[in-house]
């Protein structure tokens, strides 16, 4: 059965958006615009599975809403909201708790990084979270995703859900006049060379918010001169770099340098390779300083103005939810129906 295209991705409002964030999903989230109509989603609700102090929920809020804005996403044009203004997405995630199988959360990677050796410990909804990242996608009956590489396997568990679901409740599906299924099966879209941006100071280990490092991430909001100390520092090896890319097997810093420049100029690690192949870092890395600034500086002081029009930004918001819900409540209906809930 042929779905409506339609592209939602969402990211957390936790604090320190990086470069990981901005090449692996808000970058993608710009191109997509020309060809799909598309929902972006500050999901508060996901932040809250681990511990957020409330005023900088708030704060970091509007500040992914003004990365967005800043980084070339129109609100117009498509939709931008926060997750908690529409309660369709909670509706929608219990039923999906009683379609998910504990078998299928066990084996979330992602739940035991984060729950670490204590996982007793952990909330609830830290364990049921891709369940509710489901229903960020269902809802709409989205059919693209536009994530980095570690939110694949979530991504696959929300296609297992939608599968689930269609079986389930087929008959019902059919009654309802819906034909042979209801959710799609959303695409995950992780492409280009910057899937995975690993941490400046490690390159073995992803760029993330929460590494105690800040010199581990260049942040959206850096200025020029922090993000060229953060470039100088960060680590590599002692060869020069290699003129193809099969040379960057086993140095996983200069793969990750060279990844993160390739997505910045917008081509690939070969072409890159082509230019700097015998180049040394210290030639590479001024290089590479340049064309962050160059990339970033914009975006960030954009982001800095917006974050002081909080009027604006929550206009926004509410503007773009209220197109949401519209969509959403539609879908959230038919659910009802399938599913047997009386409603009036
Ligand atoms: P979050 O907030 O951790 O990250 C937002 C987006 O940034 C990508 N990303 C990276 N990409 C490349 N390299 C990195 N080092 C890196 N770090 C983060 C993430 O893959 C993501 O695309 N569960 C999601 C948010 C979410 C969502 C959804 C996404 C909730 N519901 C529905 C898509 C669809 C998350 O925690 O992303």
């Amino acid at each position: 059965m042929a779905f409506k295209e339609r592209v939602f991705s969402g990211v957390q409002p936790t604090g320190n958006l990086h470069l990981g964030n901005y090449l692996g999903a808000i970058t993608k989230f710009v191109a997509l615009q020309d060809n799909y109509d598309c929902i972006y989603c500050v999901v508060d609700m996901h932040a809250i599975t681990v511990w957020q102090d409330p005023a900088e929920l708030t704060r970091n809020t509007r500040e992914v809403t003004a990365a967005f804005i800043a980084a070339g996403i129109d609100p117009k044009k498509h939709i931008v909201f926060n997750q908690s203004q529409v309660a369709e997405h909670a509706e929608l995630a219990w039923v999906f708790n009683c379609v998910a199988r504990m078998g299928w959360l066990n084996r979330m990677t992602q739940f035991k990084e984060k729950a670490g050796k204590d996982r007793e410990n952990a909330s609830i909804g830290l364990y049921a979270y891709p369940s509710l990242m489901a229903a960020d996608i269902l809802i709409y009956r989205a059919t693209h995703v536009p994530v980095g590489e570690d939110q694949k396997q979530h991504l696959e568990l929300a296609r297992d859900i939608a599968q689930k679901f269609n079986n389930d409740y087929a008959k019902s599906i059919e009654a309802h006049g819906f034909g042979e299924a209801f959710f799609p099966q959303p695409e995950p879209l992780i492409q280009g060379p910057a899937t995975r941006v690993m941490s400046l100071r490690d390159g073995t280990k992803k760029m993330s918010k929460s590494d105690p490092s800040d010199y581990s991430r260049i942040n959206l909001t850096d200025d020029a001169d922090a993000i060229a100390q953060k470039v100088r520092k960060a680590k590599t090896d002692a060869e020069p770099l290699p003129g193809e890319e099969k040379g960057l097997e086993a140095r996983p810093e200069a793969d990750n340098l060279v990844g993160i420049y390739a997505a910045l100029a917008d081509t690939g690690k070969a072409d890159v390779l082509r230019e700097f192949g015998g180049a040394q870092f210290s030639a590479f890395k001024a290089a590479l300083v340049d064309l962050s600034v160059a990339k970033l500086g914009p975006i960030g002081a954009e982001m800095k103005r917006l974050v002081n029009d909080s009027a604006y930004i929550d206009q926004v918001l509410a503007d773009g939810a209220d197109r949401a819900r519209a969509i959403a409540a539609e879908n959230m209906k038919a659910v009802k129906d399938i599913v047997g809930f009386v409603r009036r």
